[in-house]
């Protein structure tokens, strides 16, 4: 039944309480990675080719803190509630953005891993996650590679 109704409110644009928001601000975010979904990669069906990553100040202060115990194998501690983490999928080298991927951390257990999950896609913003779990945080859970869910072992720092 409450699926029912937020697909009805979904169809009809309107944003259901307590949703997270589209990060209108996401390029003035704090970069931390930029590359390329190839062929091949089980994330290319959603996000091909160009993409990068964004953090706001509180998931970037603790990343900034704690990458360096990341690099050398340790499991830094989970992010703070409020962190909010941006991938940007782009139509070309970063000129038009397609899809826009968000995780929130809420602390929740609710939640799936205490994170809001949603991704949007442009121009209409229109959202495209039905089931957290199975959409999004099954994979970013799946290997021991993620810190609190994120991937970032690949991230330059
Ligand atoms: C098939 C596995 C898979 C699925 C499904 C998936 N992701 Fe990801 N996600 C990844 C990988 C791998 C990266 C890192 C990609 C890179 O940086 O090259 C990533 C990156 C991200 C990032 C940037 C932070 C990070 O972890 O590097 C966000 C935010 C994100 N995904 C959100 C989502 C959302 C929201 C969904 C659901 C619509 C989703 N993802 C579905 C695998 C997945």
């Amino acid at each position: 039944m409450r699926g029912l109704l937020i697909k009805g409110l979904l169809i009809a644009g309107v944003a259901v309480a307590g949703d997270l928001e589209f990060p209108e601000n996401w390029s003035g975010m704090n970069k931390v990675e930029k590359g390329a979904i190839m062929p091949g990669n089980p994330l290319y069906g959603i996000v091909p080719g160009y993409h990068e990553t964004y953090m706001d100040e509180t998931a970037y202060a603790h990343f900034t803190k704690y990458v360096a115990d990341l690099k050398k194998g340790k499991t830094p501690p989970a992010f703070p509630k409020g962190s909010t983490v941006v991938f940007v999928n782009f139509k070309d080298k970063g000129k038009t953005p397609r899809v826009v991927l968000v995780m929130q951390k809420t602390g929740d257990p609710k939640d799936e891993g205490g994170w809001k999950w949603e991704g949007f896609l442009l121009p209409a913003k229109k959202r495209i996650v039905k089931n957290a779990a199975k959409d999004c945080a099954n994979c970013h859970y799946k290997g021991k590679k993620d810190w609190d869910g994120l991937f970032l072992p690949h991230v330059k720092k």
